[in-house]
């Protein structure tokens, strides 16, 4: 095979799902698709901004709960659903070493690279603590290591779960579901229902860092595959749909737009036409039972921080 030109052509899965996505009527790409290097520093800055409460609200939660929870629970494993090497698994793995029960740790995330980063980390700072990486995409079905010391305490915070609609988010779940035996927990963030211009100003903050962030998917597109996005002729639009309790994110073309993919062809937008880039789902007690539910899973605990914007909930399978 010839290195890679200034023009290189993506590989047959990631077109089949872009021209997949692009063909809709409404086009849409994967959220999967903001997180190079550039697009985690962006994602970590929107985690500091004022106007994104999520993160600090995640955070505080599980400074108050998991000291208790992991107490009672004592994990031997933790398997982290899209995995960082942020603070909140430290918050996890200091209860768990506090409580002297943690023996592995598996961070399941589609970057090999970054996987192989934290691991070293971790390594060092639980000398302990065995490290087990998995590079899987979350969303299709990943083997755990075997032989996992039980109970497994299974995580999928940051309300990532947002981002999977109905159908998707109870899939996901079965999964989990399935890899889970009686003593085992899953532990889950969510952003709540609320004031909808509370959430509408969370995706649209001041300092611009989530329409840079947005932006970024096509940066990302243009270099995986030499497609030609004119990256800076999009604009941010996120908005709330109140029927389905979601965000949208979508990067809209002001003037039309000629994109050509190589391997793939071209792409046109007309006008004022949209990609939808993201859906991030808000949740209640209702929404996440019935979520639960389907998966075969029951809430067991479900706390909330004082404004009700956040949860965080323990789910044991049914
Ligand atoms: C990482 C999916 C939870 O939906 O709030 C932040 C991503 N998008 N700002 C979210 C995101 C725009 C975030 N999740």
């Amino acid at each position: 095979m010839p290195e890679a030109t200034a023009r290189p052509q993506a590989g047959g899965a990631l077109l089949a799902e872009l021209r997949e996505g692009l063909s809709r009527p409404q086009k849409e790409l994967s959220p999967k698709f903001f997180y190079d290097v550039r697009g985690s520093l962006l994602f970590e800055e929107i985690t500091r901004l004022p106007e994104y409460y999520l993160t600090r609200t995640e955070r505080a939660l599980l400074e108050r709960w998991m000291p208790r929870w992991i107490g009672e629970l004592l994990p031997a494993s933790l398997v982290e659903l899209g995995a960082g090497a942020a603070v909140k698994t430290r918050i996890i793995l200091d209860a768990m070493a506090a409580a002297g029960s943690g023996r592995a740790y598996v961070p399941v995330d589609v970057s090999a690279s970054f996987l192989r980063e934290i691991a070293e980390g971790l390594t060092a700072e639980y000398p302990t603590l065995a490290v087990h990486p998995v590079a899987a995409d979350m969303a299709e079905p990943f083997t755990l290591p075997p032989g996992l010391p039980a109970p497994v305490l299974h995580a999928f915070l940051g309300s990532t779960i947002g981002n999977f609609a109905e159908g998707a988010a109870v899939r996901l779940l079965e999964t989990v579901r399935r890899r889970m035996g009686p003593g085992d927990r899953f532990l889950m963030g969510v952003d709540q229902r609320k004031e909808v211009a509370r959430i509408e100003t969370a995706y649209n903050d001041a300092a611009g860092v989530t329409a840079e962030f947005n932006r970024n998917m096509l940066r990302v597109l243009n270099h995986e595959t030499g497609a030609d996005f004119d990256v800076d002729a999009y604009r941010h639009h996120a908005f709330y749909d109140r029927e389905r309790h979601r965000i949208e994110m979508h990067l809209v073309a002001p003037a039309p737009q000629t994109v050509a993919i190589p391997g793939l062809g071209i792409i046109r937008l007309d006008a004022g036409e949209s990609i939808r880039t993201e859906v991030s789902c808000k949740h209640d007690r209702a929404s996440v039972d019935a979520m639960f539910a389907a998966a075969g899973l029951a809430v067991e605990r479900w706390e909330t921080d004082g404004e009700g914007l956040y949860a965080l909930v323990l789910g044991a399978p049914a």
